[in-house]
Order: C-alpha cells, then sequence, then structure tokens
C-alpha cells in the first residue's frame, strides 16, 4: 500500500519541516514537532467517508432514547455511563497499569446478553493470556471473539467480517497505522489510529471502548490528546495495593460526570461495591481513640468514611505531619486554624492521617471529621462509634456549610447514626428524625459538643 504523505509541524509555532527535527529552527522551542499527514493515500478510509456526509434540519433528527443504549450487566458502569454504553460511541478509559483496565473490559466483554457479539483486540496480550485471564472470572460468553493485532487496518478488516455489537482496543497506544511511519505510542499514531477506529464508530454505530495508560506523573501525552476526540473519558483509579477500585467519569458527551461506580478487586476478578459506606468504614472497637466517620459526597453518591488520627509528641526535632488519602497541605491547615483559633499547642506534635480504604476522596465536608479525629486523639477520648461529620472548616476557624448537606444526613440515618455534625449556615430545615442534628458555627464550639458526656 502507498504510504501517504506527512509533514513535521511545529506544535510551538506551526513550522514546517519534512523530517523531525528536535530544535524548531524558527522559535527555538526543543521537542515540538509532531508528524501530520497532508495527503491521504486513495482508497484510505480518510479518503472515502469525505462527501457520505448530507446537512440535515436539526428538527428532523430522531433523538435516541435511552432504549438504544447497549445496558450491561455490571451496573456501576452503567451508572457512570449515564444509563448504558450509546451506539457509534468512543469511551477512552484511562489509568496507571495494573489497576485492573483489561480486567474490567474483559468482565465486560463476557457479560454482554450471549446474541451481542464482541470482539477484544489486545495489542498487549497474546490470546492465550487473555484465555487465562478469563478463566479466572466468573462470566462466560460464547460470543466473545479475541484477538491480538496493532494494526489498525488489519482491525479494520476484522471489524468487517466479525461484525461485533461492541469493540475493546487494549490499548490505544500498541496500535499503528500504516499511514504514518512514525512508532506506536506516538502522539501522531495515536491520533491517527484513534480517528480511523471513530470513523468506524460512527459510520457503523458501533460504540468503541479504548485503553489508554497514564503514568504516575502523568507525563505521557496519550490519552490527553485523546479526550477532544473521544466521546467519554473514563478514569480508573484507586490505590494498588487496597482492592478499591473508581471509575469516574471525567467527560461525558451522554450523561453527567459527576457519576462514579465503586468496584472490588477479588480474585475473581472486579465485584461491584453497591453500598460503599460499609466497605469504608472499619470494624474498630468502640473505645478507639483518633477515628471519626465523615458524611462524603462522591459523585451523587453519599457515603460514610472512615478518618484516622493519630496525634504523639514529636521525637525528632521537626514534627511529621503525614497524610494518606488526604491533601497534607491542607491537613497543615486544618492543623494551623486548631492551634491558632483553638489554643491547641500542636507544633510539637506530630500528627499522621489516614483516610480508610485507600480512598482520596475531593470533597472538602471530610474536614470537620478530621478535626474532630485530631481532637480525640490528641485528648485521647474516643468518639462514640455512632456519630458522623459533614462540614467544611475556613480560615478563621468558621465552620462552613456543604452541599447535599440532606442526603448525607439520610445517609447517615439509614446506617444506623444517632448523631450528625453540620454547619450552622446549612438550612435550618431537616426531614430526619432519627437522626440528631448539631449545628456548630465555629470550630471551638466542636469539642465541648463532642465530648459533653465524656
Ligand atoms: P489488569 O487488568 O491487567 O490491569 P491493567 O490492564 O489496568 O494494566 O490487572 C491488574 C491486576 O489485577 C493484576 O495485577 C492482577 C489483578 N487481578 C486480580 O487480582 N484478580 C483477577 O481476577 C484478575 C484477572 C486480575
Ligand atoms: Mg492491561
Amino acid at each position: 500500500m502507498a504510504k501517504t504523505k506527512s509533514i513535521y509541524y511545529c506544535q510551538n509555532c506551526g513550522a514546517q519541516s519534512a523530517t523531525w527535527m528536535g530544535r524548531c529552527r524558527q522559535c527555538g522551542e526543543w521537542n515540538t514537532f509532531v508528524e501530520e499527514i497532508v495527503a491521504p493515500a486513495a482508497g484510505t478510509a480518510t479518503a472515502k467517508t469525505v462527501t457520505q456526509s448530507r446537512p440535515v434540519p436539526l428538527n428532523e433528527i430522531q433523538i435516541e432514547t435511552d432504549t438504544h443504549r447497549l445496558v450491561t450487566s455490571i451496573g456501576e458502569l452503567n451508572r457512570v455511563l449515564g444509563g448504558g454504553i450509546v451506539p457509534g460511541s468512543l469511551i477512552l478509559l484511562g489509568g496507571e497499569p495494573g489497576i485492573g483496565k483489561s480486567t474490567l473490559l474483559l468482565q465486560l466483554a463476557l457479560s454482554l446478553p450471549q446474541h451481542r457479539k464482541v470482539l477484544y483486540v489486545s495489542g498487549e496480550e497474546s490470546e492465550l493470556q487473555l484465555k487465562m485471564r478469563a478463566d479466572r472470572l466468573p462470566e462466560t460468553n460464547a460470543n466473545c471473539y479475541i484477538v491480538n493485532e496493532n494494526n489498525t487496518q488489519a482491525i479494520l478488516q476484522h471489524l468487517e467480517q466479525v461484525k461485533p455489537d461492541l469493540v475493546i482496543i487494549d490499548s490505544i497506544q500498541t496500535m499503528q497505522t500504516n499511514a504514518l511511519e512514525s512508532s506506536a505510542g506516538s502522539v501522531s499514531q495515536i491520533r491517527e489510529t484513534t480517528a480511523e477506529l471513530q470513523r468506524y464508530a460512527k459510520t457503523t454505530a458501533t460504540p468503541i471502548f479504548l485503553v489508554g495508560h497514564i503514568t504516575k506523573d502523568g507525563t505521557l501525552a496519550g490519552p490527553k490528546i485523546l479526550e477532544h476526540i473521544v466521546d467519554v473519558v473514563l478514569q480508573f483509579e484507586g490505590e494498588r495495593n487496597y482492592g478499591y477500585r473508581i471509575v469516574r467519569a471525567i467527560k461525558n458527551r451522554f450523561g453527567s460526570i459527576s457519576e462514579i461506580g465503586i468496584f472490588e478487586m477479588t480474585s475473581a476478578g472486579l465485584r461491584e461495591v453497591l453500598n460503599p459506606s460499609e466497605m469504608l468504614i472499619s470494624n474498630h472497637s468502640e473505645d478507639a481513640n483518633g477515628i471519626a466517620i465523615a458524611a462524603a459526597v462522591e459523585g451523587l453518591r453519599p457515603f460514610l468514611i472512615e478518618t484516622q488520627a493519630l496525634v504523639s509528641p514529636a521525637v525528632y526535632g521537626t514534627p511529621q505531619r503525614s497524610a494518606n488519602g488526604f491533601d497534607t497541605r491542607r491537613l497543615g491547615m486544618l492543623l494551623a486554624v486548631l492551634e491558632k483559633r483553638c489554643g491547641m499547642k500542636l507544633m510539637a506534635k506530630d500528627v499522621f492521617l489516614n483516610i480508610a480504604g485507600g480512598l482520596r476522596p475531593d470533597d472538602p465536608a471530610t474536614d470537620l471529621a478530621i478535626i474532630a479525629a485530631i481532637l480525640s486523639s490528641h485528648f485521647d477520648i474516643p468518639i462514640d462509634g455512632k456519630t458522623c461529620f459533614a462540614a467544611e472548616i475556613g480560615l478563621s476557624g468558621e465552620v462552613r456549610p456543604v452541599s447535599r448537606v440532606e442526603q448525607r444526613i439520610h445517609e447517615a440515618e439509614k446506617l444506623g447514626y444517632r448523631r450528625i455534625f453540620i454547619s450552622s449556615y446549612n438550612g435550618k430545615e431537616t426531614t430526619a428524625h432519627r437522626i440528631s442534628v448539631v449545628r456548630i458555627a465555629k470550630i471551638d464550639e466542636l469539642l465541648p459538643a463532642l465530648f459533653a458526656n465524656s
């Protein structure tokens, strides 16, 4: 097949060059040249699709209702996708290596209804390796096809033959198109292979999942440049040493991005976690110090999460502040507020903080629980296990209101909590009746209210 003509462009100033250059002669920037196709070879998909489009009045377009969505049997995935997979959509699943992307998608492939065909294209694992992985999973599907291939032209041929209802590409970084000479994983290859797959997805209304790697420091350009092209970007995250995994939608053209799906990695693949609060609260004895429960909200879902603090005299000169699952700078800020507004002497103490389950909630409402856990550890007084907290702390020590407070109160009530601390500035009305709602306005009101009976 004739090679297409490509040219190198400087991403900084737009200068052109016939060959790749390390440094742009025009603007002097380093490493900015990227290969672009200028004249696609005749007969490639690029040349074909141009004339197929036809402008239509917006009013005449039939609305795709949810019945058209491909509803998977993985409820947590449906939830993040906004109710199922939209035909013809391109869905990017990003995540660090080893987090479980291939496992999740293989499980998805195996759990589709039996009359639905799936083609799982792996550029990383052989058919045998995939079979071994599939054997660990509980699901089976006679219509799941596997192929080890990384050339997009070959993949498109397989797609013509198999005509699957769903395609999985694992991973986009290993795919290569004949149109470009650069190696797989380079920016231009990733962009071009995605564009070819997207053309297939849109013309045949077949949804395609793409797996994208991101490294710890997020340096790999791959998935970032894809975010504009694809319809949905899902991020798979979690601490590798803990079993819990969260799928989060970062972009979704067909649904909300505030939903999350929670899974647990087990020896038989990923298991859906339907009641996150139960998993996030350890079974500690009633008299343990330094434990407080936060009524957090992730996405649209409230859940209760355990925060643990340990405050101990600093042995070495500089006291340590260390946090697992929480921003250390924010911990420093909370400690400074405690010193200044409550007169607590924490400067000579080591403070360690841990969020249960290896989660990293980015909900400011966990502040009050963290303060309570620190107080509890500092004064060696346990917090009664039926109390939880939901408020943000401001720099002047004010207890600030948080969103969805009703939902948090109800979740706590449902799980049998008897007392919840919230901000006085959160509306007065509440429909909860089995839980006592304690409202505080200033951080120094917490201590007397919390340990009133101790
Ligand atoms: P994998 O899906 O290969 O991650 P990714 O594709 O994101 O790189 O699998 C990640 C880890 O999951 C791997 O270290 C092994 C583990 N695992 C289980 O614990 N149980 C299982 O049933 C499977 C299939 C994998
Ligand atoms: Mg993988």
